[in-house]
């Protein structure tokens, strides 16, 4: 899957894990992140009936990965795993990006790499919003 990274964002990505304070710190991240997803107004009716724990591991994998940890991602492409659902809008994607800077902000990250993950998050803008084109036609 192309990733589109700039170079300030490729060369410190290297040791962004350690710098968030391991995979468990993360996973405690991405608790919080998902919490408010499931609450939220705007898009929070998407994750109704989703299983929260799963998501939660499953986005653990998909980022932990980028940032070079070994682990599997065992999840859907991104057009399998959004393009079944109600049509996503750019104001949707945009309050989703929010929701996760405001829960790294609240576990107090690093500036950097604050700044890795949601350059990571948002390189997925396309993907997410064009999900619906991108799905395989059954053979
Ligand atoms: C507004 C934007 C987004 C919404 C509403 C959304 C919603 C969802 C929902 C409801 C699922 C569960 C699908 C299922 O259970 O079949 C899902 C799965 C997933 N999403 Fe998103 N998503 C968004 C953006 C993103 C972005 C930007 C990323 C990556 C950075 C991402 C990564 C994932 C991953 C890894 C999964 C797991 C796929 C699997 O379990 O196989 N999502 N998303």
């Amino acid at each position: 899957m192309p990733l589109v990274y700039n170079e300030r964002v490729m060369t410190s990505k290297r040791d962004v894990i350690e710098r968030i304070g391991g995979l468990d710190r993360m996973r405690e991240v991405l608790r919080d992140f998902y919490d408010q997803l499931f609450d939220d107004m705007l898009v929070g009716f998407f994750f109704q009936g989703r299983d929260k724990k799963k998501l939660i591991e499953r986005q653990l994998q998909f980022t932990a990965r980028a940032f070079g940890a070994e682990i599997v991602y065992e999840g859907k492409s991104m057009p399998d795993a959004h393009g079944p659902l109600p049509p996503i809008l750019p104001g949707h994607f945009d309050r989703r990006h929010r929701l996760l800077e405001e829960a790294l902000r609240r576990h107090a990250l690093p500036e950097d790499a604050i700044e890795v993950w949601l350059a990571y998050d948002k390189s997925f803008r396309r993907a997410v919003l064009g999900a619906k084109a991108g799905l395989k036609k059954p053979a």
